[in-house]
């Protein structure tokens, strides 16, 4: 049986949440219909839209459901761009390079197409964010930023932003900041009301609801440009009819995720400090961000004289299924753009392993992939030595 060990790619799908999953794909009725079919749907869907804002701490008219986080993403960014440039010219998109893909290359493509201009904020070697650099561009060009989007916690390396301070920095110049909590939801404590933000994405199946559902937070008194243009379902921001039952079960499983907070940082952090203790021991390692706050259930570490692909598919062959947490497209394992970030070499960033779990991984699988680690990475080194 394989060990899934890669729980911040997607996680596994909770027998509950699909047993309701079924139960609304059952119920017929488009939500946007006035009959008592439509009605019985559209009540689903509003119940998910309470959860969620509770699960969230927003109101629930600021949840926008969405078919996940990238599409969240570039509603936000594309959708507060253009907002934004519309009284005034605020060409300044303020982010970091340690961001997903699906915040990266939206703001690349508002560069490419829209004249925007990008400032990527320095990250420290350990993955933070320089919070100092965020201050000095917005007393610079306050007034030409269009919006700041940094992400809650990173996906690859598990460090957790001070999204609060971001939010306090930037409400001084008056500047909305969005933010991709696709990887904190479930994981860490996620407040909207209490953060300040303008605009945050998030996704189910990080938590247990299958791929497809998602949702962007907007506060109420924000105004974005919309994406999809249609029968202007979801306050005009994302036409198309309701996915009620993916949003249903998504709201479940964002429900008990965040219910399960303090059982799963318990649990999660004592398998990785056990995992982390181990791989101290291999020579040649390094657990990626040292002692930067990061997420309980993410290790994140880099491995001298080898290929992630390599160690990637010799860890497979024996049941394990974990990640280097780059970018992987078109089945071709590229170097972590998030590691080059934090300054690492190119070789660095392309021996990575990262372990993330949940509250289903038990001691006996971490004590097994550390048994299989160490021969591993020998393999993996003498392959990349001829
Ligand atoms: C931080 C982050 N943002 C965005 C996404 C994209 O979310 P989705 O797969 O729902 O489009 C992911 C998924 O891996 C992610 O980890």
């Amino acid at each position: 049986m394989s060990n899934y060990l890669d729980y911040a790619a997607t996680a596994p799908l909770r027998e509950d949440v699909l047993a309701s999953y079924l139960e609304a794909l059952r119920v017929v009725g488009n939500p946007s219909s006035i009959h008592t079919d439509g009605r019985g749907t559209r009540m689903l869907l509003e119940d998910a839209r309470d959860r969620i804002a509770a699960a969230v701490n927003c109101d629930r008219n600021e949840v926008i459901f969405t078919s996940g986080g990238t599409e969240s993403d570039n509603l936000a960014i594309k959708g507060l761009y253009w907002q934004r440039n519309q009284d005034a010219h605020r060409p300044v998109v303020v982010s970091a390079y340690t961001e997903h893909h699906g915040v990266i290359d939206p703001i690349e493509w508002l560069e490419k197409n829209e004249g925007a201009e990008i400032v990527w904020l320095p990250v420290s070697e350990t993955g933070v964010v320089d919070l100092d650099a965020l201050a000095a561009v917005l007393r610079a060009r306050g007034s030409e930023v269009a919006l700041v989007s940094l992400m809650w916690t990173n996906n690859e390396t598990g460090v957790i932003t001070d999204i609060k301070k971001v939010c306090e920095i930037a409400s001084a110049f008056g500047v909305p900041v969005h933010s991709d909590a696709v990887a904190a939801l479930g994981h860490v404590p996620v407040d909207f009301a209490g953060s300040g933000l303008t605009a945050m994405s998030i996704t189910g199946h990080k938590v247990g609801s299958p791929i497809g559902s998602g949702a962007l937070i907007l506060s109420r008194a924000s105004k974005v440009e919309s994406l999809i243009h249609g029968g202007g379902q979801e306050r005009g921001l994302r036409s198309g009819t309701m996915n009620y039952a993916g949003a249903s079960a998504f709201a479940i499983a964002a429900e008990k995720a965040v219910a399960e907070l303090d059982d799963f940082a318990a649990h999660t952090s004592s398998l990785v400090s056990k995992l982390k203790h181990a791989v101290a021991a291999i020579e040649g390692s390094r657990f990626s961000v040292g002692s930067a706050v990061a997420m309980p259930h993410t290790a994140h570490f880099t491995f001298d004289g080898l290929r992630s692909d390599t160690l990637l598919y010799l860890l497979d062959e024996q049941g394990f299924a974990v990640s280097a947490g780059s970018a992987c497209q078109a089945g071709v394992a590229r170097p972590s753009h998030v590691l080059i970030a934090m300054g690492r070499s190119e070789a660095e960033a392309s021996a990575c392993l990262r372990v993330t779990i949940g509250l289903g991984t038990t001691s006996e699988q971490i004590d097994a992939l550390i048994a299989a680690l160490g021969p591993a990475i020998e393999r993996a080194r003498a392959a990349s030595a001829v």
